[in-house]
């Protein structure tokens, strides 16, 4: 991306709770910095009237850099040419729903997504899939849009990474800012593998990395068990408390993914937690699967980290996300049309 020129930003879902969080964010600057902003608002025609209410909103809030909003519910006006686009709109989960019942309406809709984005986005375009089933919506989003990179793609860990640190740094009465390179393998969903063990590791003030595997000796049954299970259903409680899913947190780490993404690269060795197409077997994980490892960031691509010693707990814990990933797989290859190219 050029760094005077227009980011054009497309947001599907637009009108729903997390697109309403996500918004402010990709407009103020918090994301791109002032670089220009423009939004392309879609939603399905029912929230069109709440979208333009929004669009009143965003001019009221006077951003110096959002020089326009357009909203439509026709995915090639919102996705041409775009740079940015984060999917955000699916068929929503309702209490009692697992995961899995998802897949049918949402590979409907992402083969749409895919396909629109394969007709008129630019080959440069870069893809954040928020929307539930997240890594096999994006699997079906990078397999209908062939003609886009599968680097370009990923799916959002990145708000189950922030809940691991922020357990972590509860844990140890820290702050979470020092907390780094905690891991989310896997699926986002309760199979998920949240990992604190393997290469996390608290940043002193003099700069020096202290393993969390060392501070937390003391306290591997939390770190292997309650720590595990607090992030990998935190989803499912905050839907239980709140009375609807999470929100304000999924659009932060929505804008977190993509200005690390994009924008900032990590630094120092740090690694992010990010669902990408697993072209290569990275860990022995089936190829051909959206699957969420660490990653590290530059020039706005991402790079999965390398040679980490997973113990035989974590292999364990890798191989039950990955069953469930080519399940949902096989589910969303047995809905698609003929014409569909389920890569793997
Ligand atoms: C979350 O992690 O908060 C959501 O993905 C949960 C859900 O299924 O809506």
């Amino acid at each position: 991306m050029n760094a005077d020129s227009v980011v054009k930003i497309a947001v599907s879902g637009a009108a729903g709770n997390i697109g309403y969080a996500l918004i402010p964010l990709l407009a103020s600057g918090y994301v791109f910095g002032d670089r220009p902003v423009e939004l392309r608002l879609l939603e399905i025609p029912h929230a069109l009237k709440a979208l333009a209410g929004i669009r009143m909103e965003l001019i009221d809030c006077a951003f110096p850099c959002l020089t326009d909003v357009i909203c439509t519910t026709d995915p090639r006006e919102a996705f041409e040419n775009v740079d940015v686009i984060v999917l955000v709109g699916g068929f929503p989960r309702k209490q009692g729903m697992e995961r899995k019942d998802l897949i049918e309406a949402n590979t409907k809709i992402f083969t749409t997504m895919g396909r629109a984005i394969n007709d008129v986005a630019s080959t440069n375009v870069k893809v954040l899939v928020v929307a539930n089933p997240a890594n096999t919506n994006c699997l079906v989003a990078l397999t209908e849009a062939a003609s886009i990179p599968s680097k370009n793609f990923c799916a959002l860990t990145y708000l189950d990474h922030q809940r691991a640190k922020a357990q972590v740094a509860i844990q140890l009465g820290v702050s979470t800012n020092r907390i780094k390179n905690v891991t989310i393998w896997g699926n986002h969903s309760n199979s998920q593998f949240p990992d604190a063990l393997t290469d996390g590791y608290y940043l002193q003030d003099d700069g020096e990395k202290v393993p969390l595997a060392s501070l937390l000796a003391h306290d591997l049954d939390w770190a292997t068990a309650d720590f595990v299970t607090t992030v990998q259903e935190r989803g499912k409680h905050v839907i239980e408390v709140r009375g609807a899913s999470s929100a304000l947190s999924a659009a932060q780490a929505s804008a977190d993914c993509i200005k690390t993404w994009l924008v900032t690269g990590t630094q120092d060795g740090e690694t992010v937690s990010m669902a990408v197409y697993n072209d290569e077997g990275y860990y022995g994980v089936q190829k051909g699967l959206v699957f969420s490892f660490p990653c590290e960031c530059k020039d706005g691509d991402w790079y999965v980290k390398t040679g980490l010693s997973l113990s035989e707990f974590a292999m364990e814990k890798l191989v039950i996300t990955e069953k469930e990933l080519m399940e949902e797989r096989e589910a969303a290859k047995d809905l698609l049309s003929k014409s569909a190219r389920i890569r793997g």
